[in-house]
């Protein structure tokens, strides 16, 4: 940990982080494109979720989100306008194959077309998520990540969109956070497709694992010179106090939340000593599957948030720990109730750099949602995400100054939009959304990157049209 950080506190600059270094924005399908039944699109396992009563905070769907799906252009424009070079999205796996295998939709490889050649279009460099979370339902009906089967699903959904998007996109990130989604879909039911206990999630989990192998295998057959990837949630933890049975507590859930899946992909297998009641994933094991388990990936997608506090407990079960929410501790927190802890990244990245494998991460995701409110002349002056912003960015600086290998970030999210569980309750976006027009309001946090992003020349206009932003932080 570092302690010294404040007396080494800069101003930060683009060019500190060096020329190659790659700053996006990231989105995901459910979340924003809406159109969720049209164009020949089947439905996915969030579509049916969010029609089941007390899943959802307050009641949405994603049926509509940002309506992505019809303004896209406009929303490429704006990465545009804010000076991202890239661009973060998922493929809804139902909108290109409706029941998930076989017969293909033209009209959803037609539109992801669209969006690709229009980020090509405005200097936008396409970043494709094979799965973030819409896996299609009629795969869900045949047991979804429990059924084995879903290895050879995914096989053929990653081989169609390597062989029709390949020609022009080249970087590719398998899964989008295997730990939530089968934690939060397969083990506690808050997410879809809403299962729960341990016999669920070990063969989700398992099959997650073996999926990033063969997804990434694929994409490297088809494309060797792709940039490929898969990302992770990862949240420092820390015990509570140094009582042995907290710190002992602490690191089985550094087990569980930081190393269950990218331990295996290193060739390191489940951390199975730290988390014995998962042993029992076993007897899911094929012959090969322990090597197949494992790829070499030219990039690890970093995610993360927070921080967890972590104090012992005989009374959960597997872990007998548990996490002590922000809200205890009397900290600043985010409206997720999310502790602000910039540092988080800082130690992460050091941590996820200490495995020998790595070659390379990229902050795939990193974000803070806030109360935000609109001003009568349409501004959204969110001085508090501006803050973490440069916080985040400043530890992340610090790593990459003492050697880790991060040579990218990207912000979650582009656009406030459908956060899972909390439905529209949450606002994560650079750019305000406002759900009844849809209309999009630049937030100042988007002008700060707008700004923070610009070349030297380009700032000092900028500066001279918007030097309110300076004044207002
Ligand atoms: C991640 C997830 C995103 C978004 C974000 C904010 O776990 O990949 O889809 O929801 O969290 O909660």
């Amino acid at each position: 940990m570092n302690h010294n950080f404040l007396s080494i506190r800069v101003k930060i600059k683009k060019e500190d982080f060096g020329n190659d270094f790659q700053w996006g924005v990231t989105t995901a399908a459910y979340q924003i494109e809406g159109a969720y039944n049209v164009d020949g699109k089947g439905l996915s396992i969030w579509d049916e979720f969010t029609q089941k009563s007390g899943k959802i905070k307050d009641k949405t769907t994603g049926n509509i989100a940002c309506d992505h799906y019809n303004r896209y252009r406009e929303d490429v424009s704006i990465i545009k306008n804010l000076n991202f070079k890239n661009y973060r999205f998922s493929l809804s796996w139902s909108r290109i194959l409706p029941f998930g295998t076989k017969l293909i939709n033209p009209q959803g490889i037609d539109y992801y077309n669209k969006l690709i050649d229009t980020c090509l279009e405005n200097g936008i460099t396409p970043w494709i998520t094979l799965y973030h979370w819409d896996l299609p339902l009629e795969l869900q009906h045949k047991g979804g990540w429990c059924n084995r089967e879903i290895l050879n699903w995914f096989a053929e959904f990653t081989e169609l969109c390597v062989k029709r998007f390949g020609d022009r996109v080249k970087n590719w990130i398998i899964l989008n956070e295997p730990m939530v989604y089968t934690g939060a879909g397969y083990f506690l039911g808050y997410h879809a497709p809403g299962k729960k206990g341990l016999l669920n999630f070990l063969p989700a989990m398992h099959h997650a694992t073996l999926a990033q192998g063969i997804g990434g295998r694929i994409v490297r057959d088809y494309l060797p010179k792709a940039n490929i990837g898969t990302t992770f949630s990862c949240s420092y933890i820390e015990p509570t106090d140094y009582k042995p049975k907290n710190v002992a507590a602490a690191r089985r859930f550094d087990a569980l939340l930081n190393r269950l899946y990218i331990e295996p992909i290193l060739g390191k297998g489940y951390p199975l000593e730290e988390l014995p009641a998962l042993r029992k994933v076993e007897r899911f094991f094929q012959v090969n599957d322990e090597a197949n388990m494992a790829f070499e990936f030219d990039f690890i997608g970093l995610q993360n948030y927070t921080r967890e506090v972590i104090q012992h407990s005989w009374y959960v079960p597997y872990i007998s720990g548990k996490i002590i929410e922000a809200s205890k501790r009397g900290v600043k927190a985010t409206t997720m109730g999310w502790e602000v802890y910039p540092e988080s990244v800082y130690n992460m990245l050091h941590q996820y750099f200490k495995y020998k494998k790595v070659k390379n991460i990229i902050v795939t995701e990193s974000g803070a949602a806030f109360q935000d409110n609109l001003t009568d002349d349409k501004t959204v002056i969110d001085k508090q995400r501006v803050k973490y912003f440069k916080e985040v960015l400043e530890y992340v600086l610090k790593a990459k100054q003492e050697g880790v290998n991060v040579n990218g970030y990207f912000v979650w999210s582009l656009l406030d939009n459908f956060e899972w569980s909390e439905g529209f309750t949450q606002r994560f976006g650079l750019v305000y959304t406002d759900y009844r027009t849809q209309e999009r309001i630049i937030k100042n946090s988007g002008y700060w990157f707008q700004k923070f992003l610009a070349s030297q020349s380009i700032k000092k206009i900028i500066d001279n049209q918007a030097n309110f932003l300076e004044k207002e932080w």
